[in-house]
């Protein structure tokens, strides 16, 4: 069983995986620095070199493989549920647990967030902000469908969202949801 952490980017998958994975003494994997390593490039480079789709293929790759694995908590890149394969593959052996936030938020977020200069490539013509809310209004049912849980994150720190997630995968794994 792995627990998978999805939502748009900045959503805080990455902050609160690292804390929910040393509570419980098992792995993190962030989906983007995994496929980072097994390329040899970073995102944008792939996204400059062959486009979203060929990032997307190497995603789905890469979920396949997480897929496989046991005891990891995975936080999964924010558009890897828009390939109804990974969202299949992820809910194999995993509780998929959605992170949201508002657009704000987020805005806030990416342009605090060092990774954003090499894993963050634009993703439409728009301006960043115009960009998040229309994506994420977009992503929304696809975030739906493909999640067991949902937390709401903008009021919380990493460590009360880190808390929230074991609470609900000990109900889980306690049979109480
Ligand atoms: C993407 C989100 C990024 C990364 C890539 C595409 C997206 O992951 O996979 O830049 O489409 O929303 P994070 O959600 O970890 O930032």
């Amino acid at each position: 069983m792995n627990i998978v952490l999805i939502g748009f980017r900045g959503t805080g998958k990455t902050a609160a995986g690292r804390l929910v994975a040393q509570e419980l003494g098992w792995e993190f994997i962030d989906a983007d620095d995994y496929l980072e390593k097994k390329i040899g490039k970073n995102i944008k480079d792939i996204f400059k070199e062959g486009g979203e789709g060929r990032f997307r293929d190497l995603e789905e790759e890469v979920i396949a493989e997480l897929s496989l694995m046991e005891n990891k908590i995975i936080a999964a890149g924010g558009g890897a549920v828009l390939r109804e394969e990974n969202v299949k593959n992820m809910k194999k052996n995993a509780v998929v647990i959605l992170l949201e936030a508002d657009a704000d938020t987020i805005y806030q977020r990416l342009h605090s967030d060092p990774k954003s200069k090499t894993q963050r490539p634009r993703l439409t013509p728009m301006d960043d902000y115009n960009e998040i809310l229309h994506l994420l209004e977009y992503r929304r049912p696809y975030y739906e469908k493909a999640s067991d849980h949902r937390i709401e994150t903008a009021k919380l720190s990493p460590k009360e969202v880190a808390q929230e997630i074991l609470s609900l995968f000990r109900e889980i794994t306690q049979g109480g949801v």
